[in-house]
This record gives structure tokens, C-alpha cells and sequence, in this order.
């Protein structure tokens, strides 16, 4: 059976290894005679398997003792609504506006309360992270519950290559598209949030990661539907109703396999030298241009354009038959999109850009002008 050079940007590869491991204890899980899919959350076995996972998670991100940690579902967009619900005590919170799900959340916190565009790269088509003094500056007002940021933008391709200074005032992340793919300073945030199916694990779990001060007294907002309250979630267990169990169980293994292979430090390494491949590519290139500029980029999701739609579509076709999948862009951004997450071997990175200038000397020889 040949595999594809997947790079989907979510949901996204999985290591061969977890699932082959999982196929292998599908039918009946080590003994229990029967499978993890038809296990109760309430059951013995199934407890051990979450409390690993929680423990594993705990280890990898070296996640101190006074944080909580929730596995729910709802996907990151269902965040962009628990996180004002939960927060806004003052009805005031400050967004940075750099990419589509960062405008998102900002629009779902406007729902709730005022929700503050601090910094926006929007009228760049969110090509950059935007300047961040600003966020500095409105912080030192001390009015505010809490500043979010999205700290990579999937679809455009950036990332933050430095954090706000937002002094007393929570951070707020969206990690989805950069969870485990670098070691992140737990403390530096209030509450951090990713949907698992980038590096994380298969689509329908949701990683929280929250101070526990913060959700102490409750929801701040008396709204809030009890399943999105994280205060009941985390005295719960993350099991105030049916959790996704086989998803959760997935997560776990995905966890072990990046302690295993060298944790978050060695995945960061893996991940720098492999976007590394993809932009010296781009950065000698006569035809593809970075949608990002160099100062933002991303080392998880890679996008680029021949600046032809009709070549773009090409490019895509010609891929596919070199078993090169997930590669087309974005609709907001058009070209191609490479996401190079953990699961995502330097083989098959090293494949992308044979190909990638292979397609490019090939435009050359027939003679396009470049
Ligand atoms: C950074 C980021 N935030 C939020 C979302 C939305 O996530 P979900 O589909 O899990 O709700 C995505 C999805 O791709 C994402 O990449």
C-alpha cells in the first residue's frame, strides 16, 4: 500500500506508526474484549486511557500544576465563543486581527461584549503579523479582560515569531495550527486552544488549556451554556457529557509518539529544517513568490503562488500524479499551500521541492518569460 505526501492542512497526516498501533488494537483493546470505540467514558479502562493522555500532554508541554486542561469538542470555533463567555468580566477584550479565524473570534467576542480590534494586517490580505506596539500600549490601560491572538494563521501562512507584551492582562491563543509544534511557555498565557486535527490527532477534540484563577468564579457571562462553562468542564473531568472518546484516545497516542521521538524541542528542530527546504526553494525561485513576508513566516504552513491562476491549477494536477496531495491554496489566498506538520516526514518535503523545480524548469524550457 503506498502512502501520499499528504499536506493537508487539516484534517491533516497522522504518524504511520499511531495508526498502525491503532488499527492493531481496533477489534478488542489490550484484552478488554472489546473496542475503544464501544467502550463507556465512564468505565475503568477508558478513565486510564484519558488520565494518560492528560499526563503524557502534561509532560510534553511541561504544563504547570495551576493550569487545567479540558478535551472538548466543538472545534476551535466553538472557543472563539467559550472564550468570551468565560472571560469577558468587564465586557472588554482586545484582538489582533491577523488572518480569517483570528477575525472570527473577534467577531463572535463582539456577540458578547466589546470586543477591541487591537492590530490588523487585513489590508496587506494579511500577508504579515501585524505591528504589535499597539497591543503594548492599550494593555498598560489595564481594562482589559484579556487580548487573543491566532499565533499561526493557517491560511496565510504566518506566524508569530514573537509575543505581544500584553503585561498583566491574559493572553489569549489559538494554537490549532501550531500545537506541539514547538516547545510554548505555558505560563506566558492565560488560556491557550487548538482543534487536534493539525498536530494534534484526528478532527471533533478540542485541547484547552487554561490558568486556573481565571475560570475560578465561573462563567463571566450568566449565558453561558453549561458545556462551554470551563469551570464545570474541568470539576467534570472533561466529561459533563459524552467526550469524544476514540478521538481523545488518538490524541493520547499522538502525544507519546511526539515524547517518543523527541519530544517538542526535536519537533521544532524537524519542523524549522523542513519549511527551511520549502522557502531556500521559493527564495531562488523565478516563477513562485511567498504569500508571506519573510519576517512572519510560518514553519508549519508554507504558501506560495506562481501569480497565474491557470498555472497555480497546473502546478496542483501535476502534483498529484508525483502522489503529492492537500497542496492547493486557500481560496482567501489562491496558489498553493504546503502544511508541514509533525507527521509530515523530510522525505516527503524533500519530494515536494524536487517537484517544485522540476515544474519550475519546466516552465523555463518552454520558454515562459520569467
Ligand atoms: C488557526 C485556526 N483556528 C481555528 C480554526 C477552526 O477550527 P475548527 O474547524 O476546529 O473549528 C482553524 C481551522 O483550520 C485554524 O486553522
Amino acid at each position: 500500500m503506498a502512502r501520499v505526501h499528504n499536506f493537508s492542512a487539516g484534517p491533516a497526516a497522522l504518524p504511520e506508526s499511531v495508526l498502525a498501533e491503532t488499527a492493531a488494537e481496533l477489534v478488542d483493546y489490550r484484552g478488554c474484549g472489546m473496542s475503544v470505540l464501544e467502550m463507556s467514558h465512564r468505565s475503568a479502562a477508558y478513565q486510564q486511557i484519558f488520565d494518560e493522555t492528560e499526563s503524557c500532554l502534561r509532560r510534553v508541554l511541561n504544563i504547570p500544576d495551576t493550569y487545567r486542561v479540558l478535551f472538548l469538542q466543538g472545534g476551535a470555533t466553538l472557543e472563539f465563543a467559550a472564550v468570551p463567555l468565560n472571560l469577558m468580566r468587564t465586557k472588554h477584550a482586545g484582538y489582533v486581527v491577523s488572518g480569517n479565524f483570528a477575525k472570527k473570534a473577534w467577531e463572535e467576542a463582539g456577540r458578547y461584549g466589546q470586543a477591541e480590534a487591537l492590530a490588523t494586517s487585513e489590508a496587506t490580505n494579511f500577508d504579515r503579523i501585524p505591528d504589535l506596539a499597539p497591543v503594548a500600549e492599550r494593555c498598560a490601560a489595564g481594562d482589559l479582560d484579556y487580548v487573543h491572538i491566532c499565533q499561526n494563521n493557517t491560511i496565510f501562512g504566518t506566524m508569530y515569531h514573537k509575543l505581544p507584551d500584553t503585561g498583566d492582562v491574559p493572553l489569549v491563543a489559538d494554537v490549532s495550527s501550531c500545537f506541539l509544534s514547538f516547545p510554548l511557555d505555558v505560563e506566558r498565557y492565560g488560556l491557550i486552544y487548538a482543534g487536534a486535527q493539525k498536530n494534534a490527532g484526528p478532527a471533533g477534540v478540542t485541547v484547552v488549556i487554561v490558568r486556573e484563577d481565571l475560570i475560578a468564579d465561573g462563567p463571566a457571562l450568566g449565558i453561558c451554556p453549561s458545556y462551554l462553562d470551563y469551570r464545570t468542564e474541568a470539576a467534570k473531568g472533561s466529561m459533563l457529557n459524552t467526550p469524544n472518546t476514540f478521538g481523545i484516545y488518538l490524541c493520547g497516542k499522538v502525544f507519546a509518539w511526539v515524547e517518543a521521538t523527541g519530544g517538542l524541542a526535536a519537533m521544532e528542530q524537524r519542523n524549522r529544517a523542513k519549511a527551511d527546504v520549502l522557502y531556500d526553494v521559493l527564495d531562488a525561485s523565478g516563477l513562485y513568490r511567498g504569500t508571506a513576508q519573510p519576517a512572519s513566516r510560518s514553519i508549519a504552513n508554507v504558501t506560495f503562488t506562481t501569480g497565474s491562476k491557470e498555472l497555480d491549477a497546473a502546478f496542483v494536477a501535476g502534483a498529484r500524479e508525483h502522489g503529492i496531495e492537500g497542496i492547493a491554496g486557500h481560496r482567501l489566498v489562491g496558489g498553493m499551500r504546503a502544511s508541514i506538520y509533525n507527521a509530515v516526514s523530510m522525505e516527503s518535503v524533500e519530494a515536494l521541492a524536487a517537484y517544485m523545480r522540476e515544474f519550475e524548469a519546466k516552465q523555463m524550457a518552454g520558454g515562459r518569460s520569467l
